[in-house]
């Protein structure tokens, strides 16, 4: 990530000269660093933007912030940063770990911005941003330290060199059944800048003892924060059990990284929050992790300098909540949505919409358990995957070539990962009657 000056120098006279965004003059007067603009990015940058951090420069004074005042404008009015791309305006907007900013926020950061980027009164003091450890678990404010850490094999690869894989099996060291409160797959140090995506599955033995797949257990790729499991539902993890790990590498890909050298010793951890040990016999329904293919990968062509669109559906034979949606593509996807279809009535409901997809940030979208789609029995779900092949794609490295299904980084791949509880009909007509509920008493102001 290691970007010439000179290079960032003139994005951001590019942005001061072909850049002019307008607000509402009036209700944006007078915005100073130590009045309001500190504070937003206190609170929403320098966990990225500091010494240490992932982001490229540091916001976290406002000697710091003032000579990237234009492109932080840019970046910000764009909605590029902080780096989240879901479509305001479209289906469900209550998510957990949402890094969006407001509208109120972006807008004075633009006028901030157009004012000449003022400090504003010494005297004021901003209050500094609340961080953890850059290297600590995502979770670790909330949840304190993950229960169990179940490390990969160490590897040592190539800063330069096409992609490479590793499979291999580590025991989960989990004596009795539990559920899981929340997960975050962690590459420890330097292999933050190798691993392109990292699956992690659970393998128990079978009667003939040998190991058989169980399921899921998560999935990282760039970006990703982690993943939260509802309360009240059993994303299981089994005694005795197995983590196959699945690792793909892209070194040179994002590699801060030097030609020739060997970056030694990655490791991916995988850090899990457990929930109490009776829980797993309280926890009535049972929620997994699936990757949902959308077409088939082998279909999928894009021509050069072209356009592609992937449709998909699946429906399930018992209600459903689909408690997370993370589209997976690589460097031409662009954008992917999530609807439902309802036979019955012929209406399609919009779920959610990404319009600027990014590889650079793999996000699992958590609904807020009150808002999370109920899917009837039979309803269908449809997944849209559209990819951009042409120059104006800015992560695509090449547009002169044809781009088919496969795994490599060049290559496109066409599926999501959907968190699903599932329910039966009791259970869906009780989350049903619970929001209805709620709805009402928050109509008649009670709530
Ligand atoms: C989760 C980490 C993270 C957060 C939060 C974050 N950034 Fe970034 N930012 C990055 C990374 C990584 C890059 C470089 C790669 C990229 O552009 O995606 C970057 C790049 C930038 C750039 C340079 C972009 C360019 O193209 O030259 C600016 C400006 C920026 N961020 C501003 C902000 C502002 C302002 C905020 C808060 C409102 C913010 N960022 C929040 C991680 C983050």
């Amino acid at each position: 990530m290691k970007i010439p000056k000179a290079s960032w120098l003139s994005l951001a006279a590019f942005a001061l000269l072909g850049f002019q965004t307008q607000v509402s003059a009036q209700e944006h007067e007078g915005v100073t660093y130590n009045g309001q603009v500190g504070r937003i990015i206190n609170d929403n940058c320098v966990v990225c933007h500091r010494e240490g951090g992932i982001g490229p420069m540091q916001f976290e004074n406002y000697e710091q912030v003032r000579p990237w005042a234009p492109l932080i404008q840019y970046k910000v009015a764009s909605r590029e940063m902080p780096p989240y791309a879901y479509d305001h305006g479209i289906g469900i907007q209550e998510l957990q770990g949402d890094w969006r900013l407001k509208e109120e926020e972006i807008d004075a950061i633009i006028a901030w911005v157009n004012q000449g980027a003022p400090l504003g009164d010494p005297d004021i003091e901003v209050a500094p941003a609340e961080l953890a450890d850059p290297d600590e678990w995502n979770f670790f404010s909330q949840f304190g330290s993950p229960d169990l850490v179940i490390p990969s094999v160490s590897m040592d690869i190539p800063a330069n060199g096409n992609d490479l894989w590793s499979n291999h099996y580590v025991p989960t060291g989990v004596t009795s059944e539990r559920c899981i409160k929340a997960v975050q797959v962690k590459p420890r140090g330097d292999a933050k800048a190798v691993v392109h995506h990292a699956n992690s599955s659970v393998e128990t033995l079978n009667e003939e003892g040998e190991y058989e797949r169980y399921g899921q257990l998560t999935e990282y790729a760039m970006g990703k924060w982690g993943e939260i499991v509802p309360d009240g539902v059993c994303r299981t993890i089994p005694a005795g059990s197995m983590v196959r790990w699945s690792i793909h590498m892209f070194p040179g890909g994002v590699g801060a990284t030097a030609e020739g050298q060997m970056i030694e010793d990655n490791v991916v951890e995988i850090g899990l929050w457990l929930h109490p040990e009776e829980y797993a016999e309280e926890a009535k329904y049972k929620q997994d992790l699936r990757n949902y293919r959308i077409s088939q990968q082998s279909d999928l062509v894009i021509p050069p300098n072209g356009y592609q669109m992937t449709q998909g559906f699946h429906s399930f034979d018992h209600p459903v909540r689909v408690d997370s949606f993370q589209p997976h593509g690589h460097l031409r996807m662009n954008a992917a949505s999530l609807e439902i279809f309802y036979p019955e009535t012929g209406r399609t409901e919009e779920i959610s919409q990404i319009s600027n997809w990014s590889a650079t940030w793999h996000h699992s979208h958590i609904y807020e358990p009150d808002v999370a789609p109920l899917v009837p029995a039979g309803a269908v779900l449809v997944l849209k995957q559209w990819y951009d092949n042409t120059a104006n794609n800015p992560n695509n490295p090449d547009p002169d070539m044809w781009v088919v299904g496969g795994s490599r980084t060049g290559d496109e791949m066409t599926h999501a990962w959907l968190a699903i509880t599932h329910l039966d009909d009791e259970g869906y007509e009780q989350l049903a009657a619970e929001r209805k509920e709620k709805e009402e008493r928050s109509l008649a102001g009670s709530d």
